[in-house]
């Protein structure tokens, strides 16, 4: 090897070792990250990648609909003896410690004439469909925060649906019983709308 072909091949050397650092310097400025501690939004991702629709529907507990799939009217009528203290049921039925009930379900808020509700009852919107009587007779208290009916509430779910069945027919024209409204239609319905806003392809 004669002194040109060595210069070469140190130039040769020199140049690849000046390309490697270069390079390795270049991806560490392009690419250079502090390593976090820890993530700052800690999120367990084997629990989110598990959760699915229906679990989502199963923590929230069955529906008013479903649980009047199976209320009884002989259970309410007995559930209702803890409301019987302070309510009347019959058409026109005299108010007590707390309004008469007769078609009370499907109706306004605190709309029995000679009934002298709380401030909280007056200016609670809505009428009771069976998701706010639902609601309500879970626990009044925190329901409707400052209504003045003092009743713990209907822990049982079967037991909240089978009075409410009963509520319902105190009226010479019951409303239509809920329905049930599987998860299945629901993302199905969804799946539709998402389908229906994706530009058309081709
Ligand atoms: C200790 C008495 C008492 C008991 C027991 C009681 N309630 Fe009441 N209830 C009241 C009072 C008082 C009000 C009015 C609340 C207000 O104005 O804040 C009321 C209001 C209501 C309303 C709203 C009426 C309207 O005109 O808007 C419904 C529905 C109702 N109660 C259902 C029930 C049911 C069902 C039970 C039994 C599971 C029950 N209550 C048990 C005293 C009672």
């Amino acid at each position: 090897m004669n002194s040109h072909d060595f210069n070469k091949a140190a130039m040769g050397v020199l140049m690849f070792l000046l390309l490697a650092i270069g390079v390795s310097n270049l991806t560490e400025v392009v690419f250079h990250q502090d390593p976090l501690e820890a993530n700052a939004y800690p999120i367990d991702t084997a629990s989110v990648a598990s959760a699915s629709v229906a679990d989502v529907a199963v923590d929230l507990g069955p529906s008013i609909a479903e649980l009047m799939q199976t209320a009884s009217m002989d259970k309410g009528k007995s559930v209702f003896k803890k409301c019987a203290a302070c309510h009347t049921t019959d058409n026109g039925g005299r108010t007590k410690i707390g309004p008469n009930l007769w078609g009370i379900v499907g109706n306004d808020v605190a709309n029995r004439g000679g009934f002298s509700y709380s401030n909280a009852m007056l200016s609670h919107e809505g009428n009771w469909d069976y998701e706010m009587l639902n609601t309500y007779l879970t626990k009044p208290k925190t329901a409707i925060p400052g209504n003045k009916m003092v009743f713990v509430g209907l822990k049982k779910g079967s037991d909240r649906a089978s009075v409410i069945l009963y509520l319902r027919s105190l009226s010479d024209a019951p409303i239509a019983l809920p329905t049930v409204v599987a998860v299945e239609e629901v993302v199905e319905e969804v799946m539709e709308d998402v389908e229906a806003a994706m530009p058309e392809t081709m």
